[in-house]
């Protein structure tokens, strides 16, 4: 009994949009980007949303206790299918400048964009979660619609309009609907299907019409929904609300240079257009996370991060061998919010680990501990066997701010009861 409803919650990859705390919270840009992102319509199966992936309960992140326990990545529409990394959170995402460089005397730093990797730089739609936001619908291994006029036709003319209470005419106006040939969309449930629209008008309205879905996706993700700000670390930095002694031991570890010093890249102060700490400069660095051996692309498979993005751009290809495994800082806001108690988490951009324990320990101890013998050793084994397994990039890892920090071990119990209060409410 028991086994077999496992198997069916499963099948179930997007729980419906829930209910809107307070309506009024959000615009109507906003409202139609919230209904394009809880919608299942828009995928190749019909079995998959943005949320499948990014679910509010979680802070936007993967649901999915089963991949998250084991290789992190979740499976796309069609079965079978899987990308290469976590599903990092989509919630203060928006708050990410538009990919650039800073030059300060020889040094070089990136800064922004979206994906781990920054390649949905910003270029494009003006803000680098719009230009994401039109990944997923045509990635094969994500939400796999073979072209962006499937997109277009399940937006512009729902199936199911009590879904979209605002609808894309409501926001971008009556004038702004077109009709779409349905021979156009026949196809657009097989993920491999080659669709070309030999009408240029109609192909110019189409890209229009997917550029505009993804800036109304990109409102709601910047929508105070789902950026609510409301941790318990909050009311304590505004003076409302309280924090433990060991929380606050905590806080004064993850600033002090000389102890955690995570605030050199979760920054602390108010970044953009937030006015409060978003915990990322949006800049890129090279931890030395280990190999998740249940990485679905292989055992052995390494993540080129920021370096391979930078190799196919002729402007910063120059740069690329010295980012190579460099992952964007990411927020370190709901790092705690599960589906119940026990299900899992997963960390960094291939998920190895799956506690904040086993993270503060790595950072506090990576340069210290030997080297585990098995070099897929899983975050379990090398707390078990105190080493850790070699890094995917060793040349560019960062040793100057990680790796040998000193603390103890209630040390790390404090950062990590700390980093439990940056959980929204
Ligand atoms: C199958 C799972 C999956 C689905 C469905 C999915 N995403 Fe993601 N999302 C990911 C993964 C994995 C990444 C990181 C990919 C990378 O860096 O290459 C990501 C990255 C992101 C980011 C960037 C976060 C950051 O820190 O850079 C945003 C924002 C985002 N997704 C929003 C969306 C939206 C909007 C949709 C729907 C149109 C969506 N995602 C659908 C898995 C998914
Ligand atoms: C040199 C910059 C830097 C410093 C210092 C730093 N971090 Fe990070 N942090 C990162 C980067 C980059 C990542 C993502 C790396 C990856 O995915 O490979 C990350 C990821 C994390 C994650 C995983 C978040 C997620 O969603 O997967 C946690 C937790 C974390 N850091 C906590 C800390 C703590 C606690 C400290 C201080 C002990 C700290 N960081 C210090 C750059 C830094």
């Amino acid at each position: 009994m028991n086994r077999i409803h496992i198997a069916a919650a499963a099948l179930i990859t997007a729980a419906p949009a829930p209910a809107l705390a307070n309506p009024l919270s959000l615009d109507t840009e906003q409202m139609l980007g919230r209904s394009v992102f809880f919608d299942t319509s828009l995928s190749a199966q019909g079995n998959m949303a943005c949320s499948s992936c990014h679910d509010p309960s979680t802070g936007f992140t993967s649901p999915r206790d089963d991949f998250n326990a084991a290789g992190a990545v979740v499976e796309g529409s069609v079965s079978g299918r899987f990308g290469n990394r976590k599903p990092p959170s989509a919630a203060y995402a928006t708050f990410s400048p538009v990919l650039h460089h800073v030059v300060d005397g020889d040094d070089v730093t990136f800064v922004g964009g979206a994906f781990l990797d920054g390649r949905a730089t910003g270029g494009k739609l003006g803000t680098p979660t719009a230009d994401q936001a039109q990944g997923p619908f045509l990635n094969p291994a994500e939400m796999a619609l073979p072209h962006a006029v499937c997109v277009v036709d399940r937006v512009l003319h729902p199936s199911d309009p009590s879904r979209y209470p605002v609808s894309y005419a409501d926001v971008w106006g009556p004038a702004s609907v077109f009709e779409i040939p349905a021979a156009l969309t026949a196809d657009c449930g097989d993920a491999d299907a080659k669709i070309t629209i030999e009408d240029e008008d109609l192909a110019a309205r189409v890209d229009e019409a997917f550029d505009r879905i993804a800036i109304s996706l990109a409102a709601f993700e910047a929508s105070d929904e789902v950026n609510p700000f409301s941790s318990r670390y909050d009311a304590w930095a505004a003076g409302v609300g309280t924090l433990s002694e060991q929380e606050q031991r905590g806080f004064e570890i993850f600033t002090a240079e000389d102890k955690g010093n995570c605030a050199a890249c979760h920054v602390l102060t108010p970044t953009g257009r937030s006015q409060h700490a978003i915990f990322t400069d949006w800049t890129f660095d090279n931890l030395g996370v280990p190999r998740n051996r249940d990485n679905p692309q292989g055992a052995s498979y390494v993540d080129p991060g920021l370096g391979a993005y930078l190799e196919t751009d002729p402007l910063y290809a120059s740069f690329a061998a010295d980012l190579m495994g460099a992952q964007q800082v990411p927020t370190l806001r709901n790092l705690d919010k599960r589906l119940s108690a026990d299900a899992s988490r997963a960390y960094m951009h291939n998920g190895y680990f799956k506690t904040l324990a086993g993270v503060v320990h790595f950072y506090n101890t990576r340069d210290v501990l030997p080297r585990c013998a098995d070099p897929l050793a899983s975050e379990a084994e090398a707390l078990a066997a105190n080493c850790w397994p070699e890094p995917q990039f060793e040349a560019t890892m960062n040793t100057e701010e990680l790796g040998d920090l000193k603390l103890t071990a209630a040390d790390e119990a404090d950062l990590v009861a700390f980093l439990k209060t940056l959980d929204d409410r």
